[in-house]
């Protein structure tokens, strides 16, 4: 459906505002303008890249996306020389800013030892899990992969092999890539809505997909399917790290009924390792899941995912020590030709040194506090329907508040953000932003707030008068 087909009318479903057709295609013809260059290699890209095996935000960002020709710190420039604060970050993946020199610096030494890639055993690997292991205690013995998508099938499948059962709880809308294994209701947060193609039915057999904060539909779950569950899994401050977010105490919660009821308890921190704390939401929840998934920033910008738990858990893997044959049948053997690749090893190891010597992480929330209450302000001022809240260096933003408490139109949402997403880099300099919410970095600065906060006015008021 073309971007504004649900513009009609002065008000949308649930109070979405609307822009009137002429406003709708005067900023397309504004951004054609501004983006001439874009727009020709997005054409080109098109004939030749399916969009969902292009960068994410090929697909996310209509009518086309802007080509980068550099990034450096919080900022990129585009191939028509508009320059963006950038509050994408690749997704939360650069927490310590575009072409960190530290990372870089790593990655050419590792080349300069081993080349490109290499397949055989080096040190990296053990010092990039030794830590790993230092902020995440309960990651006694990790697997790494090369995607947090990876990464969660693996967790589930180690659950599985670990209790011996089939059944695996997950929440509505908590996203943990698009593997088969649980890949179920997870594009719109909260919304229930099945987003895949490919999968007989019968594959999700063994998935429970539950509403969040129901205390009392887990329990009817787990007493329904009593014995059955291997593991619960969740992002552990809630869907796209907390969009919508838990209500206070409900992990609590969920980490005392799995205990009681022998259930393994996976935390998917590939969005929060090494962002909320160095510990990730673990260390600032106080709970300790089994199981603990990772990716995106552990990785330093290269491909990375990992798996950690105890070595009683982690043991159901090939492990060097078994007594078991470990090409035995009793054993999970997930091999792979990039498993533990040096440069993302290196990069993994100099991001991390980087967060415990700086002060990135108190600075990402830091400005994420700066960016939620601005944003507030300014929508307050203008009496706009639009509103901001912050998880840590996360900041939900748009009809923020219903979402909160009303789930149910999250694909008019997406509509809607999809358009503030375009008005927002129109703005000079521009402002780029991810579906309702941006993930702050350690390197955003003031000045980088005041524009964003500047460009979210100049949005607001588009649709205001
Ligand atoms: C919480 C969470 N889990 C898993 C994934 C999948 O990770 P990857 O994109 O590395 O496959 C993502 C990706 O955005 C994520 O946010």
């Amino acid at each position: 459906m073309a971007l504004g087909a649900r513009i009609e009318g002065e008000n949308g479903k649930m109070g979405i505002p609307q822009l009137t057709a002429e406003k709708y295609n005067k900023i397309l013809a504004d951004y054609e303008k501004k983006t001439p260059k874009s727009k020709k290699l997005y054409k080109e890209a098109n004939r030749y890249i399916s969009p969902s095996g292009a960068p994410a935000y090929m697909i996310w960002h209509r009518p086309y996306p802007f080509f980068v020709k550099k990034a450096e710190g919080s900022r990129v420039f585009d191939v028509d020389d508009n320059e963006y604060v950038d509050l994408f970050m690749d997704q939360g993946i650069s927490i310590i800013g575009h072409n960190p020199p530290r990372v870089r610096e790593s990655i050419a030494r590792t080349m300069d030892k081993y080349g490109v890639h290499l397949e055989l055993c080096e040190e990296l690997a053990t010092e990039w899990a030794k830590k790993v292991n230092k902020h995440f205690p309960s990651c006694k013995r990790i697997k790494i992969v090369n995607s947090g998508n990876e990464a969660t099938a693996l967790a589930v499948q180690i659950a599985r092999a670990y209790t011996g059962r089939d059944k695996v709880i997950k929440f509505q809308g908590h996203h943990h890539g698009w593997n088969a294994v649980l890949s179920y209701d997870g594009l719109v947060a909260g919304s229930g809505t099945l987003f895949t193609k490919g999968i007989p039915e019968n594959h999700w057999e063994n998935l429970i997909a539950l509403p969040i904060n129901d205390v009392d539909k887990l329990k009817g779950a787990i007493k329904e399917n009593k014995d059955e569950i291997a593991a619960v899994i969740m992002e552990p401050m809630g869907a796209t790290t907390g969009g919508p977010p838990f209500q206070e105490g409900f992990q609590k919660e969920v980490r005392e009924l799995t205990e009681e009821n022998d259930i393994l308890l996976i935390f998917d921190e590939v969005v929060t390792a090494f962002r909320v704390a160095l510990g990730g939401a673990q260390e600032v929840l106080g709970i300790t899941p089994d199981i603990t998934v990772f990716g995106k920033a552990v990785g330093g910008g290269i491909p990375i995912g990992a798996v950690g738990g105890s070595e009683d858990i982690m043991g159901v893997l090939c492990v060097l020590d078994s007594k078991a044959d470990c090409f035995g049948l009793d054993r999970i053997f997930p091999m792979g030709s990039f498993c533990a690749q040096p440069l993302a090893m290196a990069a993994g190891i100099a991001t991390i040194e980087e967060l415990e010597q700086g002060d990135y992480i108190r600075n990402s929330i830091l400005r994420a506090e700066e960016l939620t209450e601005g944003i507030n302000e300014v929508a307050k001022a203008l009496k706009a329907d639009f509103s901001a809240y912050n998880i840590y260096s996360i900041v939900h933003f748009g009809l923020a508040e219903k979402i909160k408490s009303d789930l149910s139109n999250a694909l008019d949402w997406l509509e809607f953000n999809q358009m503030v997403r375009l008005i927002l880099l129109l703005n000079d300099p521009g402002v780029v932003t991810l579906p309702g919410h941006v993930y702050m970095s350690g390197v955003h600065t003031k000045e980088d707030i005041d524009t964003a906060i500047l460009a979210f006015e100049n949005c607001l008021k588009v649709y205001k008068e």
